[in-house]
């Protein structure tokens, strides 16, 4: 088979490099890739979105998978455009419709499917501009913390969190007055969970699914917790906490219902399906739904995924997913990310990165990296996740940051704590 993967971060590398493995992989192209996917594939130069640019590849190279890794295309609506186009129709796209996505690309919509299915969420209301008296009033009812949440997709940056009654009244208003642009035309308030978050990761066909190792990720800059949100500064496989009650629990009461729902309003899901969740007390709560997997939770999931990953996805496409043998490594992984000085705010890009060739016992996959004058530059805030595997989550850890001794680059940044939560 010839592969595509579309998307440009650690999670795509991650995505390449299993892909690679697979005897069933003839050419594998990353688009656009970074440093790392140029290693082990052709790169592509082309944006994500541009659905013209896709089929153009697409046809160029005989392309018989395509792996869509993050959401914007899958919102846009790829998938139905490849179900439209004559020559793409035999093409099999991972991902969900555009209809299925919209549980990612608007949030009001993930919480009306959720009620509609009886799926545990926290208790919510939204507002537009027109009701913004009402959303103020609303948030009066609620205890502090207060969790708003624009409807639409704002690279992450779209959810608040605040403590003070009267900075909420302001905040909403400010979100609604175009903050996140559209995303945050309409507004969610959520009642505030207050529990320890952890991912689950479902791939579906629309009938059958598999549950992937459970991981949580790192999500704030600064030690303990603290600082400005990131795309994801570090994560663990499997989640220590999520042990088979908990897991009983989150299927029963939260993959299958999901599952069933998407296949009674005929929703066309062949994909992942990332659920983010929080455990207050001894009971699972959906705060999102993301129809992708995560990223730096990828780096530390499809490693441990022994099976042929290429036969996973055939499986997928193919609606048999319920005979496929789904082999699991028992290790525990881990990530760090490597992020560039500055970031989530302003930073550089261009430095040459020294010591990739020096690491053997962790895995490097690279997140926002590119190639200048034959050396690897940093070409984003992320810039490599450094992923270890061993016999538990600490150990992992560990090698992780012995390996990074070895690399560096100017105003290289990092979590030393990933896991402190844990122990
Ligand atoms: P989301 O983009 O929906 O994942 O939200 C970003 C982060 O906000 C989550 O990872 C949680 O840490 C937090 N969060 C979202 N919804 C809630 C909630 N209802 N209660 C508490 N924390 C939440
Ligand atoms: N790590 C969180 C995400 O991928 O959305």
């Amino acid at each position: 088979m010839n592969i595509l993967v579309l998307g440009s971060g650690g999670r795509e590398h991650t995505f390449a490099y299993q892909l690679a493995k697979s005897e069933r992989c003839k050419n594998l192209f990353v688009a656009p890739g970074n440093a790392g996917t140029a290693a082990i594939a052709t790169n592509i130069s082309l944006c994500v979105t541009d659905f013209k640019a896709i089929e153009q590849c697409v046809l160029n190279n005989a392309i018989d998978m395509v792996v869509v890794g993050p959401e914007d295309p899958l919102v846009q609506g790829i998938v139905d455009y490849f179900a439209a186009t004559p020559g793409l129709q035999k093409v099999q796209i991972i991902g969900p419709s555009k209809k299925g996505a919209l549980l990612e690309g608007s949030k009001q919509r993930a919480k009306e499917f959720m009620m509609a299915h009886n799926i545990p969420t926290a208790g919510y209301a939204s507002f537009t501009a027109q009701t913004l008296d009402q959303g103020k009033q609303f948030l009066e009812t609620l205890k502090a913390p207060y969790v708003l949440k624009a409807d639409g997709l704002a690279a992450g940056k779209g959810v608040l969190i605040i403590q003070d009654l009267n900075e909420a009244k302001l905040a909403l208003a400010e979100m609604l007055g175009g903050q996140f642009g559209t995303a945050s035309n309409r507004v969610v308030i959520e009642e505030f969970l207050d529990g320890i978050e952890l991912s689950v990761f479902v791939l579906t066909d629309g009938k059958n699914y598999k549950i992937l190792p459970t991981a949580k990720d790192y999500k704030r800059i600064g030690e303990g917790d603290t600082g400005l949100n990131t795309g994801g500064m570090g994560a663990i496989s499997p989640v220590p906490f999520a042990d088979d009650a908990l897991m009983q629990k989150i299927e029963q009461r939260i993959v299958i219902p999901t599952v069933e729902g998407l296949h009674k309003e005929k929703i066309d899901y062949k994909g992942f399906l990332f659920i983010g969740l929080i455990k207050v007390g001894d009971d699972p709560f959906v705060i999102e739904y993301n129809v992708r997997m995560g990223d730096p939770e990828t780096e530390v999931v499809l490693p441990r995924i022994k099976t042929d990953l290429v036969a996973v996805l055939e499986a997928t496409y193919g609606q048999h997913l319920h005979t496929l043998d789904f082999e699991l490594d028992p290790r525990a992984a881990a990530t760090v990310m490597l992020v560039s000085g500055g970031y989530p705010e302003a930073y550089e890009k261009g430095a040459i990165i020294s010591g990739i060739d020096t690491v053997s016992s962790s895995i490097l996959f690279h997140a926002g990296t590119a190639i200048n004058n034959g050396s690897v530059v940093t070409n984003g805030g992320r810039v490599i996740a450094v992923t270890s595997m061993d016999e538990d989550y600490k150990k992992a850890i560990k090698k992780s940051y012995q390996n990074i001794e070895k690399l560096s680059f100017n105003r290289m940044n990092y979590r030393t704590d990933i896991g402190f939560d844990l122990h």
